[in-house]
């Protein structure tokens, strides 16, 4: 299977509009080497034709045009997207599903009940798109695993994973399974796996276990330390409150790095949603070498992962 990285930032992007830390300073007047990116998505194809986008960002029109191979021109109104898979209804993964409004056929979406409760209710996306394309949605559940006809060589077993569903959503309080998801893809005549989770706020032992088994991991990258925005005077929102386990153990509790550095050997270790305030994004960091020493590669738009 081939990953393409669209987004590798997470919520605002990198720079966001109203932000001027360190990174967005240097992403916006190119000033170093930090590169900008657009929010979190990746698409996923077993022929490279076919395409299933899995959260669709607020940055999909921008995405697409620098991916001129996901529109293949087979006809006259065409897209290699064939379906989108979401991982949860935050903002920077469900409002890119507006721009695909043009569709000449109604919109496969793949996402669990909750999921797909906020889209008709909170931020009632799935109705609205009634009135242009609509959508023809998929229930998706954790634990049990689907294919999509259109990439029938891939497999997608949704797992639910702790995190935040979106500030707007009723379950913000108090998840329930499937309000955030990481899936993993198998690819059916390789055997290789893939496990992508965008967000993460815990780890635990069954999750860490099915990471053990995939050739890529492709993993919540967000925050470096756990109160990094607190610090730098933007915040108040520590890395829990937001949903998102920071790379950084803290005292009694391992960081992402710590349960990277605990997969197999051979593992691709790959950070994704990435936020602007993040030090790992300029590559010239301490932290960035700190990961580099452990062999953990920081996302970038436009990525290619071949798994
Ligand atoms: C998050 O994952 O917490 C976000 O990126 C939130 C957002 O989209 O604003
Ligand atoms: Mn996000
Ligand atoms: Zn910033």
């Amino acid at each position: 299977m081939k990953i393409k990285i669209l987004g590798s930032g997470a919520g605002g992007g990198l720079p966001q509009w109203n932000c001027n830390c360190a990174n967005c300073r240097s992403a916006r007047n190119r000033s170093g080497d930090v590169l900008p990116r657009t929010q979190s998505s990746i698409a996923v194809s077993d022929n490279g034709v076919d395409w299933i986008l899995v959260n669709a960002s607020p940055d999909l029109l921008s995405q697409l045009r620098a991916h001129p191979d996901l529109q293949p021109a087979r006809t006259l109104r065409d897209s290699g997207i064939a379906a989108v898979v979401l991982s949860d209804a935050q903002i920077d993964h469900v409002t890119g599903l507006l721009m695909l409004r043009e569709r000449t056929t109604p919109l496969p979406l793949y996402a669990c009940a909750p999921v797909l409760e906020d889209l008709s209710t909170g931020l009632p996306l799935v109705p609205l798109l009634g009135h242009y394309c609509g959508v023809q949605t998929h229930a998706i559940v954790p634990g049990k695993h689907f294919t999509i006809s259109a990439c029938e060589g891939l497999r997608f077993t949704p797992i639910a994973v702790d995190g935040k569903a979106p500030p707007y959503s009723p379950f913000r309080q108090s998840s329930i399974d499937g309000t955030n998801i990481a899936l993993l893809i198998e690819d059916r005549i390789k055997g290789t796996r893939a496990f992508y989770a965008p967000g993460l706020a815990q780890m635990q032992d069954e999750i860490h276990a099915t990471m053990c088994g995939a050739d890529l991991v492709l993993v919540d990258g967000t925050f470096w330390t756990a109160t990094e925005m607190i610090d730098l005077g933007i915040s108040t929102k520590h890395a829990d409150d937001m949903g998102h386990l920071a790379q950084c153990g803290e005292v009694g509790r391992r960081g992402m790095i710590d349960w990277l550095e605990a997969l197999p050997r051979g593992t691709r270790k790959v950070l994704t949603h990435i936020n602007n305030t993040n030090p790992i994004l300029d590559p010239h960091s301490d932290e960035h070498a700190q990961l580099r020493a452990r062999g953990i590669d920081v996302a970038h738009d436009g990525m290619v992962l071949q798994v």
